[in-house]
């Protein structure tokens, strides 16, 4: 007689391994008077495909936590393992091809080119790397972002919330492994808000990538699978299922600080950055053809990925 063993979804078969991890993980800012202890022996590990909501009061070390992870700002000490890489063995072009390869990163403050157009800052990743995009995914991304009639469009001629559907599209469109989101939602109206969270979601579940990702609000939680609290550089809770385990007034408790009547999710400044520390920030080596990309001015995006 055989026996059968249960078909185990793809899903099931890739939470068993950690995709992203980090041990005894310490961030110091400053010195002496005007030190900052960031991060304080944080112990967290991601499961493969799992969507995790970073929640915490301001100033409680989200953003230094998504920084370190992604290797983008370097620990003060304690080890990460990202895609099966402990980060500190890596030197900075190994770092930096890591992060182009496996992560999407939504900066808390968009990061875009200001001499770009939104279509050009959406490849610019990409053609940094030398590579194209899957011109069907592009297409479905900025069509679920309502972007199609903006890609013309520079940063500076559109709104906050635009420019931030543009960062969330350079994000995605290399369908990386992980995808690191601060703040994603916080310059977005409801329905481009709930647009965004269900791509995530699907995302997780359906493709099998992992979301991390950086929320003041329980609405935006609710679509995680897993919800973890930080205050003071720990981590002092860990949340499954937020949808059934979190509501808005727990997470009001959180940040005892805040004014009566200051909104709870702050939209972020928008700021600009430059070609080369997005170049640095989404992963694109030295030795790239990120170099024949100037002057700015000279790029041609339809000769690049699509
Ligand atoms: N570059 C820096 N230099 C010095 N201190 C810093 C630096 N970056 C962050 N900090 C400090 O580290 C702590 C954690 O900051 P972090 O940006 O991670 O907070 P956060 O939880 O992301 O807050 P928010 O919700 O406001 O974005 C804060 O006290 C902050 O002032
Ligand atoms: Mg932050």
């Amino acid at each position: 007689m055989s026996s059968t063993i249960p078909a185990m979804s793809a899903r099931q078969m890739s939470l068993d391994l950690p995709i992203v991890s980090a041990s005894r993980l310490v961030k110091v800012y400053g010195s002496d008077e005007t030190m900052v202890r960031a991060l304080d022996e944080v112990d967290v590990a991601f499961q493969t495909g799992s969507f995790t909501a970073i929640m915490g009061p301001s100033g409680s070390g989200k953003s230094t936590l998504m920084h370190c992870l992604t290797g983008l700002d370097r620990a003060t000490s304690g080890q990460i393992w990202l895609a099966g890489n402990r980060l500190d063995s890596l030197d900075d072009t190994d770092l930096t091809k890591l992060r182009r390869d496996e992560i999407g990163f939504i900066f808390q403050s968009f990061n875009l080119l200001p001499t770009h157009t939104a279509k050009e800052n959406i490849l610019l990743p990409l053609n940094l790397a030398g590579r194209r995009a899957d011109k069907q995914l592009f297409n479905q991304l900025v069509d679920s972002l309502g972007l199609t009639k903006r890609l013309n469009h520079l940063p500076s001629q559109m709104s906050g919330g635009e420019q931030q559907r543009v960062a969330v599209a350079r994000a995605l469109v290399s369908q990386p492994k992980v995808i690191f989101a601060d703040e994603p939602t916080g310059a977005l109206d409801s329905k481009n808000s709930t647009r965004l969270l269900e791509y995530l979601r699907d995302a997780s579940t359906l493709r099998g990538q992992t979301i991390i990702m950086v929320t003041h609000d329980a609405t935006a939680a609710s679509f995680a699978d897993r919800a973890l609290v930080l205050a003071d550089g720990h981590i002092i809770d860990d949340i499954a299922d937020p949808a059934h385990h979190l509501t808005a007034a727990t997470v009001r408790t959180w940040d005892t600080s805040r004014a009566p009547g200051v909104p709870e999710v702050m939209v972020p400044e928008v700021q600009t950055t430059t070609l080369s520390q997005l170049a640095q920030a989404t992963g694109t080596p030295a030795t790239s053809p990120a170099r024949a990309y100037s002057p700015v001015g000279a790029y041609d995006p339809n000769q690049g990925a699509l």
